[in-house]
């Protein structure tokens, strides 16, 4: 027990979020040299998921192979073992990104300084805000030309939803970049272009901003705007609080250029100290503590190997309390039987290791033949279901049909093993019997197209619909839902458990349906009541 608690003390399994392009890998890379997980740079980025908005097979394959690799990393930083839970940034795979989320205990959200908050930064923080996970955020590029930091700021409150607390405050930007001063611990850390992993920044003490030495260090223009926007830091801005920050309230805010190595080690340092080790879970039964004895833990993500002579997945699965054991008994509690995994894997940065033992907060990645489908509990008999695992409102939608009359049986066991995978969501609507495939990304219909025939060697029709939304339905007055159901059963549908949903046609056709029935309530994910 003893060691147990160390463990789960040691531990830090977060997510990076941003839009495309804001630095996401960059900054990932810089914390795997930070911990020696690797050594060069490059080595994350080279297997990085190409953005590529053009449909190419090949391209998909690859990809999904790599996502293995890369799916989770981890290093340790002086005492503590650092999990990264790779948050897929293509546009295409937000789910998986999504449902990675409800695996991690806090994230760092990177924004570039020139863009500010994206698209799917908000969606993806969204997300995070549902569950009040803890959230750093980082200003990237601070090299390059950007926004006014407190204009920032504001954008991120509102945009967000956050309230932001900076750590740091950048002198100049771009051409004039001279550094950031660390507020909290009154020093100034100058910048140097492409400082190396082995060169520590050079920071100097300045507990005084009136000190001449800050005119000397970034002469005199960049001293006094910089003194003059510490006077609005100082009165704007909370005092910072680890607790309101483990609870969601705050979110700590740093400037840096992840590309010249700069800001990182201090983002990492100050994420060791704040960011919080292993959290109690809920399931539907009871909240689950780390520190408790016994084993449990849920699947959050599914990989299916694409080549068919290898019909293996692996299955992602995150600790939530006890010690996992390799070739131990566990109870999979939607199957209501036993497994035992000889080779579960780990992963410290691209490199697989099979593992003995695993603790909360770790990933372990489990061979499977077929058994797991995402939401999957595992526990030492105890019949324990996860929350926070939900399917989230699909925004593109078609119907799909099985083109070979002869396939049939391929075709449903396909359709039905790529949805347990999470690669999308199926409604068979309620007037006829039609399948409808709802994905986050269009490229999602090409890669199910594809891994059918590839597969199962099943061969899928499409056709366009013209839903734009799904939101499941609940009502309390069966009288009143037996009349929407009437109303509209054109749109609607059943998912996959057998949820009622709505399918709507466009937004506005969403606020009529909830303006026309009152009674009945719409919701957003899968999750609820
Ligand atoms: P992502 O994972 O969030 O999509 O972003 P990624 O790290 O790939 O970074 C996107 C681009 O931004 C890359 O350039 C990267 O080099 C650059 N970048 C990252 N951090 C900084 C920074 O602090 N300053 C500046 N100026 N650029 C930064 P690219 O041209 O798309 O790729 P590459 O050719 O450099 O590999």
């Amino acid at each position: 027990m003893g060691n147990l608690l160390e463990e789960i003390k040691k531990r830090r399994t977060f997510g990076i979020v941003s839009h495309p392009d804001a630095g996401k890998t960059t900054l990932t890379e810089k914390l795997l040299l930070f911990g020696g997980a690797i050594q060069v740079a490059g080595a994350v980025k080279s297997n990085k998921i190409k953005k590529t908005t053009v449909s190419d097979f090949m391209e998909i394959e690859k990809q999904r192979g790599i996502s293995v690799a890369t799916s989770v990393m981890a290093f340790n930083y002086k005492d503590v073992k650092v999990n990264i839970l790779d948050t897929p940034g293509h546009k295409d795979f937000a789910e998986d990104t999504f449902r990675t989320l409800t695996a991690v205990d806090s994230v760092i959200v990177v924004i570039d300084v020139a863009k500010g908050v994206e698209e799917q930064t908000e969606k993806l923080v969204k997300v995070c805000r549902m569950r009040d996970t803890p959230i750093i955020v980082f200003i990237n590029k601070l090299d390059r030309e950007g926004k006014d930091g407190f204009d920032l700021l504001d954008e991120i409150e509102e945009k967000l939803g956050l309230k932001v607390l900076p750590m740091s405050w950048p002198v100049g930007m771009g051409q004039r970049f001279k550094g950031v001063y660390n507020i909290f611990e009154k020093e100034l850390n100058l910048f140097m272009p492409h400082s190396k992993q082995d060169i520590p920044e050079e920071v100097i003490a300045i507990t005084d901003l009136s000190d001449k030495i800050l005119d000397e260090q970034v002469g005199e223009e960049l001293a006094n705007e910089l003194r003059e926007e510490a006077e609005i830091l100082h009165e704007v801005y909370p005092k910072f609080s680890k607790e309101a920050y483990r609870k969601g309230e705050i979110s700590p805010v740093f400037f840096g250029s992840a590309i010249n190595n700069f800001g990182v080690k201090e983002l990492l340092e100050c994420f060791i100290d704040i960011a919080p080790d292993p959290m109690p879970r809920e399931t539907e039964e009871r909240m689950v503590e780390p520190t408790e004895p016994k084993f449990t833990g849920f699947v959050f993500k599914i990989h299916a190997n694409i080549d068919p002579r290898h019909r293996d997945r692996i299955a992602f699965m995150r600790i939530c309390s006890g010690t996992f054991k390799r070739n131990t008994n566990y109870y999979h509690v939607r199957q209501e039987k036993k497994m035992k995994f000889s080779n579960p894997t780990s992963f410290m940065a691209s490199k697989k290791e099979i593992v003995e033992e695993a603790y909360p907060g770790d990933v372990v990645g489990l061979y499977d033949s077929g058994n797991f489908k995402i939401g999957d509990s595992m526990t030492e008999g105890e019949k324990l279901h996860f929350k926070g695992l939900p399917s989230f409102s699909p925004e593109i939608f078609r119907f799909v049909d099985n083109k070979d009359p002869m396939k049939y049986k391929q075709f449903q066991k396909g359709i039905n093993q790529l949805m347990d995978e999470g690669v999308a969501q199926l409604f068979i609507r309620e007037m006829d019997g039609r399948r409808i495939i709802g994905v986050v990304g269009a490229l999602q219909f090409e890669v199910i197209q594809y891994r059918m025939e590839k597969e199962y060697t099943a061969r899928v029709a499409y056709e366009q619909t013209n839903f734009r939304k799904a939101c499941w339905v609940t009502c309390d007055n069966p009288a009143e839902l037996k009349t929407f159901r009437q109303r509209r059963s054109r749109d609607l549908a059943k998912d996959k458990d057998g949820n009622l949903c709505f399918m709507a046609e466009s937004d506005w056709m969403l606020r009529m349906a909830q303006e026309n029935h009152p009674e009945v309530k719409f919701h957003f994910t899968s999750e609820f009541g």
